[in-house]
């Protein structure tokens, strides 16, 4: 497999800019996006240094080996889906009607949040993940790989390989990871389910993953 060096922000709020951040500390290039245009970031830019570029979601989507889409999961179909054919595509994007409106399909449980961004890029390879961090915390919970009572974070998606990448792009930021399976089961780490939100090792968010309830059961 080519080494991945650049990773491709869609999104550089919250976790956007954090996991630039990391991105920036482990070596990678960056491309960071968002909806208003590559001047509004020019101070998160300077910030991170010469490795990273603000650029707009089409070029961030072009120019990422990785391409993590960390956006309102209302706006998620004006993804630019050509540039992401085939590629490893980070989903960390959660459902709240409060922000998002009511999207019927996640209201009867029918799919789940990964799933529609994976049909909205059919040949990309999604990959669930950082959906259950809070964003402060990508930064300062992070331990080298083997440190006692790590932090683990889930990853779900439908492609064995990408997530072996992100898994070890996720030891890389200092966290260990635990495979929920394909991206139908990463309703197990949604909202108001035990894993989200609360620091948990492998062990114990194996336990949450097996312990949440689907909302019609809560
Ligand atoms: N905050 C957390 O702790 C946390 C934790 C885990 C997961 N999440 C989830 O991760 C996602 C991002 O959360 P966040 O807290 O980082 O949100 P945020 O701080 O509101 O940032 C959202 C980013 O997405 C950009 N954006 C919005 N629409 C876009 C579009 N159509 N194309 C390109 N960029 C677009 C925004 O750019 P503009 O400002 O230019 O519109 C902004 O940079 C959400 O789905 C959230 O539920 C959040």
């Amino acid at each position: 497999m080519a080494r991945m060096t650049t990773i491709g922000l869609i999104g550089a709020g919250h976790i956007g800019s954090q996991i630039a951040r990391l991105a920036v500390k482990n070596g990678y290039d960056v491309v960071i996006s968002n909806s208003r245009g590559p001047e509004t970031l020019s101070a998160l830019a300077a910030e991170l240094g010469p490795k990273v570029r603000a650029a707009t979601a089409l070029e961030a989507a072009g120019a990422g080996d990785i391409v993590v889409v960390t956006i309102p999961l209302k706006n998620h179909r004006s993804v630019p889906a050509e540039p992401l054919a085939g590629k490893i595509v980070i989903d960390t994007n959660n459902y709240y009607p409060a922000r998002d409106g009511h999207i019927a399909e996640l209201d009867n449980e029918s799919t789940t949040t990964s799933e529609l961004l994976q049909a909205h890029l059919p040949t990309s390879k999604v990959v669930k993940a950082f959906n259950h961090i809070y964003a402060a915390e990508l930064t300062t919970h992070g331990q080298p790989p083997g440190s006692p009572n790590r932090r683990a974070l889930v990853i779900a998606g439908d492609d064995p390989s990408a997530k072996t990448t992100v898994s070890r792009l996720l030891d890389q930021f200092g966290f260990d990871s635990v495979d929920a399976g394909p991206l139908k089961e990463g309703w197990r780490i949604q909202r108001d389910t035990p894993g989200y939100g609360p620091r948990r090792t492998a062990e114990q968010l194996k336990k949450d993953l097996a312990a949440a309830k689907r909302y019609r059961d809560q």
